[in-house]
Formats: C-alpha cells, sequence, structure tokens
C-alpha cells in the first residue's frame, strides 16, 4: 500500500489580506461613532510608547482618527483586493461604530450600514470576508464607566453587539474570530489593549506595570464567557457561522539545552499560548493555569455557571498571528530583543527586522506542527508579514525584495506543514495595504502589498499604489502557492 501525503496547498485554499478597523478605517467621529479605546492612543516610536490621554488633546496626534481612510476608500481598496486575486479579506468592526458607548440600548445603523457597503463591494469581488469582532478596540465609554472587561457587566455588551452582527449579517458573513489576539491580556502592555482596562500609574501603553496579572486574568475570564456565549448564539442564529479563536501566537525557543531552558520554554508556550487555545478549543482551564494562578495568588471569580458556558461555546476552527520567535533562558542576564511586542531574548541563528523582530519561517512550521498537534481544528494564520521602511523610487515604483522574501519563505514553511499533515486552510498576511502600526502608531512600519502615501506625521496624498510585492503575491494565488521564486519584474 502506498500512503498518499499531500503535496501542497490545497484546493480552495483561502489567499488574502488582514486589517484590524482602528488601524484602517479613520473616519472616527463619523456616521454616530463613538470613541474608541484606540483613538484616544497617541503616536509612539520605534523607542517611544503610545501613550493614553483620558481626554484628546488638540496638540497631540492620534493616528487612529484619519489613519488610511478606508471608511471614504473602500471601494478602491476593495477593488485592488480583488486584482490580487484575493479570496478572503480580514477586517474588524469597530464597536463603537455599531454601539457608540457600549451600553446604549440600540445598535447606530449608520454604522451597520457601512459594513453592508463594505461586505457588498467584497462580493462584488468574490472575497469572502473574515470578521474579527473586537481587534483591540472598544468604546471608550466602556473603559471610563466600567473599567473594560475587569467589569463583569462587559459580557452583556459584547454578546449583544455580537448578536446584532450575526442576525445583521447572516448569509454575508461565515468567519468570525471573536477576539484578537486574547492572549495579549496575559501581559502588562495587554491591560488596555485588549481588556480596555486604565490602570493607576502609567498611561505608557508598553509600561503598564502597575495593572496586577489579578486585574488581567479576571479580564480575561469575562472575555473567554463573552466568546463562548457568542459562539454558541451565533450557531443559533446560523449554523453554517464558522467561528475561530485567535492567539498571538508566541514562539518561544529555549537558549540553550539546560533541562531549566527547556522547562521554561514549555512553561511559556503553556502559559502563553496554551492557555486561552485550552479554554476555547477544549473549553476548560488546563491543569497548569489552575496551578499558577494558586502558586501566585490570582483568584479568578468564576461563577457557577461559567464552566458548562466555556464547555458549550468551543470554537470551531483556531487561527493565530505569527511574525517572529525568540528564545527565552533561565538566565535572566540575556539580551533582550523586541518580538510582536513580545519581549524575549536574541536567537544567535536569526536576523531581526528594523524593529527587532527575529525572522523565523522555520518557526512557522514548528508552531503549526505544535498547534495542530494539540487540538486538531482546521488552522489559518491570520496574520505574518515584514514591518519596513519602503523607498519609493522617482518613477513612483517600490521594490520590496525584503517583503516578497520573508513572505516566501514564510509560504514554504506553510507548504512543508501541510505535507506534515497539518490542516492549513488560509492565509491572511497582515496589512495587506499600509496602515497604522498598533504597536508604535507609525505610517513608516509598512506591510503593505499596496503602498499608501501617507507618513508618521500625517502628510501625504493618501494615493495607493502597488509595490513589486503586489504583482508578486497575485501571482502565488493564481499559481495556488506553486510559483514562489518569480521575481517582482516578470511577475509584472
Ligand atoms: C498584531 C496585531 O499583534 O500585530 C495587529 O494584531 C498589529 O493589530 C500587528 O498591527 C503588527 O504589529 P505592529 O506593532 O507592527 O503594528
Amino acid at each position: 500500500m502506498t500512503t498518499k501525503i499531500p503535496t501542497g496547498f490545497p484546493e480552495h485554499f483561502l489567499w488574502g489580506g488582514a486589517t484590524a478597523a482602528n488601524q484602517l478605517e479613520g473616519g472616527y467621529n463619523e456616521g454616530g461613532k463613538g470613541l474608541s479605546t484606540s483613538d484616544m492612543m497617541t503616536a509612539g516610536t520605534h523607542t517611544t510608547s503610545r501613550r493614553i490621554t483620558p481626554e484628546l488633546l488638540p496638540t497631540e496626534n492620534y493616528p487612529s482618527h484619519e489613519a488610511i481612510d478606508f471608511y471614504h476608500r473602500y471601494a478602491e481598496d476593495i477593488a485592488l483586493f480583488g486584482e490580487m486575486g484575493f479570496k478572503v479579506f480580514r477586517l474588524s468592526i469597530a464597536w463603537s461604530r455599531i454601539f457608540p458607548n457600549g451600553d446604549d440600548p440600540e445598535p447606530n445603523e449608520e454604522g451597520l450600514k457601512f459594513y453592508d457597503n463594505v461586505f457588498a463591494e467584497l462580493k462584488k469581488q468574490g472575497i469572502e470576508p473574515l470578521v474579527t469582532i473586537s481587534h483591540y478596540e472598544a468604546p471608550f465609554a466602556l473603559a471610563k464607566n466600567y473599567n473594560g472587561w475587569s467589569d463583569r457587566r462587559v459580557i452583556d455588551f459584547y454578546v449583544n453587539y455580537c448578536e446584532t452582527l450575526f442576525n445583521r449579517y447572516k448569509g454575508v458573513v461565515k468567519y468570525w474570530l471573536t477576539f484578537n489576539e486574547i492572549n495579549i491580556l496575559t501581559m502588562p502592555f495587554g491591560t488596555f489593549l485588549a481588556g480596555a482596562m486604565i490602570p493607576e500609574g502609567s498611561k505608557e501603553i508598553m509600561s503598564m506595570e502597575s495593572s496586577s496579572e489579578q486585574a488581567r486574568y479576571q479580564a480575561l475570564h469575562h472575555q473567554f464567557v463573552a466568546s463562548a456565549k457568542a459562539v454558541k448564539i451565533g450557531h443559533a442564529i446560523d449554523p453554517n457561522f464558522k467561528i475561530g479563536c485567535m492567539i498571538a501566537y508566541m514562539c518561544n525557543y529555549p537558549l540553550t539545552s539546560h533541562p531549566d531552558d527547556i522547562l521554561l520554554a514549555q512553561q511559556k508556550d503553556n502559559l502563553g499560548n496554551f492557555l486561552c487555545g485550552d479554554v476555547q478549543v477544549r473549553g476548560e482551564y488546563p491543569g497548569f493555569a489552575k496551578r499558577y494562578f494558586a502558586e501566585n495568588n490570582i483568584d479568578i471569580q468564576i461563577q457557577d455557571g461559567d464552566p458548562q458556558i466555556l464547555l458549550e461555546g468551543t470554537v470551531d476552527f483556531y487561527t493565530f498571528s505569527y511574525y517572529s520567535s525568540v528564545c527565552v533562558s533561565a538566565d535572566p542576564d540575556q539580551a533582550k530583543v523586541g518580538g510582536n511586542m513580545l519581549m524575549g531574548l536574541k536567537n544567535p541563528y536569526l536576523k531581526a527586522s528594523a524593529w527587532e523582530w527575529q525572522i523565523d519561517p522555520q518557526g512557522l512550521r514548528w508552531a503549526l506542527n505544535n498547534i495542530y498537534n494539540r487540538y486538531r481544528l482546521p488552522m489559518m494564520i491570520v496574520e505574518n508579514g515584514l514591518g519596513a521602511v519602503d523607498e519609493v523610487e522617482p518613477d513612483g515604483s517600490i521594490h520590496d525584495d525584503y517583503r516578497i522574501e520573508y513572505l516566501r519563505e514564510h509560504i514554504k514553511a506553510m507548504k512543508e506543514a501541510i505535507i506534515d499533515g497539518v490542516e492549513l486552510i488560509g492565509y491572511t498576511p497582515w496589512g495587506c495595504i499600509d496602515l497604522v502600526s498598533a504597536g508604535t502608531g507609525e505610517m513608516k512600519k509598512r506591510y503593505g502589498f499596496i503602498y499608501v502615501d501617507k507618513d508618521n506625521e500625517g502628510k501625504g496624498t493618501l494615493n495607493r499604489s502597488r509595490k513589486d510585492s503586489f504583482y508578486w503575491y497575485k501571482e502565488v494565488i493564481a499559481s495556488n502557492g506553486e510559483v514562489l521564486e518569480s521575481s517582482s519584474k516578470s511577475a509584472k
């Protein structure tokens, strides 16, 4: 008997790109939209953290307010995605466009209508939407009046928001993600970004050390319950819905073969990645998490019905972001590098981006196998890419070979994982059109196949143009991942 193994990307593989409302749309106070948490975040740099201001200040630059103006230009942008051959487009819905204060009794019709229009354009181009319900933003009023996800009442506001979306977009949207990078709440910088909580002390998003683990894990529990409720309600509204989780995959290698390093890497994988995966995929807290809570005086208020809710609301598929890997060591005296806002140690075998994110395509194959071996669910990589500075040539062309190289190597790693037996169904590289960086608020940290003429100070025409990677990715999609080597010039 000959064993048949996959030879490449499956038929109907979902090639596309990913974005988030607060980094893309702009129109922050148009169409009845309320202020969101991201609207209160100033611009930063690689070395200066973004800050929250409790009120909007005329002297500050808030990148989300205009972003790249997708709010007015979505038709043009979606046509470009169609030209590249996208099968899927990941976008998020701005919660405060639908419920301006979060706890409003009725949704804002104008906000719902905006997304009707966006979905209609996608349909015109034959592109399937993949919708993140909450991507690093919540109505700011929930942060101010409830301290965000620390308050259990926010669960009901979120579930009501989900129900509104599910009823409105039933038959139009099939793929949903409940929370972007839910596991970011395990870290201090997730406090405001993911948890909409405003801690005492520093208002710099990268240094919210005053936020306690107790508060963050409690907020995370509320998000778990909210997500599970949404999954259950979503399936009741439309049994064809596929509702997934979304984890920021933190790929931790032991720095040495010392058993302490090996064990530490496993512990980081457990707490950083598998805690959230286990609750959302398996419907219960794993033993290692309970031990961690007990040993660190973390006492989560879990109501009687919660375990049942978690069990009944497990997800249909698993998605994650992957940008880089880091090393971990039990020895504290190691130089630190950044890594998708996730700190770790330098790997001597890897190069890093200008923002010090280490480039590791093989780590993606490792991650895909590691996750699939545990959950056996269909998977999508819903974020991956290289944030880099692009130079525009005098003739307007942009030769982003470094981006092509990065993506090509990651796609090769994906193919290897598929041959390993991983059920990978889609790939949406991050920031398929240049947008605002979540970590730094910069424009110059670009990920796109499509260039947007706007600089860090907010100056520029906002005109769109095709980079070399645009033509390259178009060919990748057309060949279902078989043609990876053609140069961007010959692909034109
Ligand atoms: C992910 C987020 O963590 O990384 C995105 O989900 C973010 O919102 C992306 O934009 C890249 O990070 P950055 O800081 O380069 O924008």
